[in-house]
């Protein structure tokens, strides 16, 4: 488990200074997951490096495993990030090695005990070959052991920086914009690699990302950070229906948003997590009641006839047939909530 508790971080340059992070609370389950989402400066990378103290918190604590990190000795610390993987936008692979070489390294540098009682010793060259053969499987690039990274494409360079990421068998991987330099569909295939990592090697992930589809498509839980502060956190099912902060819905939901602003009177946010199909209940207020509500913002999407999203419809301006909407819609177990 990660823990961070009260961190500030205050950075000094030019005399002046610069609150990065400002008494951030959060807890990183195992196995979770865990997005981190933000506007640009809000302070994401900062506390990714803090988690393993590539930053040291100005205050606060940061645990790892219930370990305070902020307060264990040099050789202790090292140890701990080895346990703790990261990867960057930028991939940082060393060019000047091949691909099988850049997964050795972190090998090269650790040391393992080979039983509990034994001292720790270096890798032999064998268990090296071996342990990079399997990551470089795992990662799908087993082909490409020999290749320099200027001839891969930049997904197949995050791929490399995963196996390296994950050498020496990390209980947590840190990922600082990983797709971000990648185009969708990249991004999608190595989303599709974390999550497998996650579910079949166990390893707990925190995703720091500035595109909201990321945390959709894989996170299990998400905080969002405004201006060196956490502004909400929470399962991602609960914080992508009903974003409660300011900045949580400038973020999530954009359009909805702009939507709501643009016309007067009642509305409702209806949301769609999958329980139901959106047409029948909206036609059903037509058939049933005759109001025919006007559907001021959909972004729903059908999966298997079950429709996910959102939707803003216009309540009607009389009370009576505004109560009979809300009762129909109670009555479908549509989630709604009232908006001005
Ligand atoms: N090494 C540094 N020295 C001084 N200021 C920094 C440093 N790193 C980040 N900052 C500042 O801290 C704030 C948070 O930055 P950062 O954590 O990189 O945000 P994000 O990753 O969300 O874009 C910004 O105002 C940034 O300019
Ligand atoms: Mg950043």
């Amino acid at each position: 488990m990660i823990e961070l508790r009260h961190v500030k971080k205050v950075y000094s340059a030019n005399g002046g200074e610069t609150v990065a992070l400002d008494d951030v609370d959060l807890t990183i389950e195992d196995g979770a997951v865990y997005g981190i989402i933000g506007l640009s400066g809000a302070g994401k990378s900062t506390l990714v490096r803090c988690i393993n103290l590539l930053e040291r918190p100005t205050e606060g604590q940061v645990l790892i495993d219930g370990e305070d990190l902020t307060k264990v000795k040099k050789k202790r610390l090292l140890e701990i990030r080895r346990s703790i993987g990261m990867i960057f936008q930028n991939f940082n692979l060393l060019e000047q090695r091949t691909v099988e070489a850049n997964v050795r390294f972190p090998l090269e540098l650790a040391k393992v005990r080979r039983t509990t009682a034994a001292k720790e010793v270096r890798y032999t060259r064998e268990e090296m070959r071996q342990r990079v053969g399997e990551l470089l499987e795992l990662v799908g690039l087993a082909d490409k052991a020999k290749a320099y990274p200027s001839q891969l494409s930049g997904g197949q360079k995050q791929r490399v920086a995963i196996a390296r990421a994950l050498a020496t068998k990390p209980k947590y991987l840190l990922c600082d914009e990983a797709t971000s330099a990648l185009d969708p569909n990249t991004t999608q295939s190595i989303l599709g690699l974390l999550k497998n990592i996650n579910e079949t090697l166990g390893v707990t992930i925190v995703v720091i990302t500035h595109e909201m589809k990321v945390v959709e498509s894989i996170c299990t839980d998400v905080a969002v950070i405004d201006r060196s502060r956490v502004a909400e956190r929470g399962k991602v099912s609960e914080v992508f229906s009903f974003p409660q902060s300011e900045i949580a819905k400038e973020l999530i939901i954009p359009n909805l948003i702009r939507s709501l602003k643009s016309t007067g009177g009642k509305k409702l946010r209806l949301v769609f997590n999958g329980e139901i199909s959106d047409t029948p209940v909206i036609s059903g207020l037509a058939l049933r009641y005759g109001i025919a509500v006007n559907i001021l913002y959909a972004d729903t999407k059908n999966i298997d006839g079950k429709t996910f999203g959102h939707m803003v419809i216009a309540l009607p301006d009389d009370g009576e047939k505004a109560e009979l909407v809300k009762r129909h819609l109670a009555a479908q177990n549509v989630i709604f909530k009232e908006e001005l």
